[in-house]
């Protein structure tokens, strides 16, 4: 049996140990998937043991992602310009770290939407983690232009200036989230990546429901709930919308690919993921 799992705190919580067993099964491989719920004292000493025991690889979640980079042997390019790492892949003792939230993010945006990036343009609520990792796969996937709008401001412009380093040929500014209206209207497509309207607060939305329009695409990286205030007004507008799920789907199909080599039973891992939060 080769193994593969999950290091986070917590984990208890996590749908992915579910969902890759049942791609495993149903791609007949002898892989095993298994949580692990990390103490911050041992993250280390559990990186460690991926390479002692043998295993495959592992995921990497919440708060480990930033961390795990400097107990790794390498990482790949794209990780280190997110600055976190939520794959890991052992070869033959070698640890090598990717990213795969932001590439899974736009696998599940083009692929449920149909929408071509190279025609957008875009307005993205968030400067953090989330929003970094999106941002950077967007502008690499081909999206020319993106409007970063965050209630920190500063922050939204930091992330604008490592954007317009990492893809020189993007349009990139920032903007306060209160100043958004105005760019939203000559937008295409709008990316919610703040934790505004999860669970349990599910009420509250980012933006006002008159600053949407049936011109927009809305995207929003929350699944639980799956359809938020946001989604709901911005359907009630005639917007096309896109949740969060199906980042989780695609950024767990694209680790799956690194550990296996092949290409990920998709439809198989949608379909648990939806039955488990039914
Ligand atoms: P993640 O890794 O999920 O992106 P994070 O790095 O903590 O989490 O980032 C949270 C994002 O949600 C930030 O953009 C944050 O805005 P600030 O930078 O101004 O803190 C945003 N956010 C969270 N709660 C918010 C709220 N009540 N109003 C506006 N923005 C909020």
């Amino acid at each position: 049996t080769i193994l593969t799992g999950l290091f986070g705190h917590p984990v208890g919580h996590s749908l992915s140990p579910l969902m890759h067993n049942r791609a495993f099964e149903a791609c007949g491989l002898n892989y095993r998937y298994a949580a692990f719920d990390i103490d911050p004292s041992r993250v280390q000493e559990a990186v460690q043991a991926v390479r002692a025991l043998g295993m495959r690889g592992v995921n990497v979640t919440i708060p480990y992602k930033v961390t795990v980079m400097d107990y790794l042997d390498e990482v790949d390019e794209e990780a280190k310009i997110i600055g976190a790492v939520n794959t890991i892949v052992n070869e033959g003792g070698k640890l090598v770290g990717y990213n795969t939230d932001g590439r899974g993010y736009v696998r599940s945006l083009t692929e449920e939407t149909g929408i071509d990036l190279a025609s957008q343009s875009a307005v993205l609520l968030g400067a953090g983690g989330a929003a970094r990792g999106v941002a950077i796969a967007l502008l690499k996937a081909g999206l020319p232009s993106l409007v970063i709008a965050n209630r920190t401001v500063e922050k939204a412009e930091q992330l604008a200036a490592h954007m317009k380093q990492a893809v020189p040929q993007a349009t990139v500014c920032a903007l306060p989230l209160n100043k958004v209206a105005e760019a939203l209207a000559t937008s295409t497509l709008l990316i919610q990546t703040t934790s505004i309207g999860m669970h349990p607060k599910t009420e509250a939305s980012p933006l006002p429901a008159e600053t949407l329009h049936g011109g927009l695409t809305v995207s929003d990286l929350i699944y639980n709930p799956m359809e938020t205030r946001l989604l709901r007004d911005a359907k009630a507008k005639g917007a096309r919308v896109h949740c969060g799920v199906g980042m989780f789907i695609y950024q767990g199909a694209l680790s799956f690919e690194y550990w296996t080599g092949r290409p990920a039973p998709v439809n198989v891992m949608r379909e648990v993921v939806m039955d488990a939060l039914r």
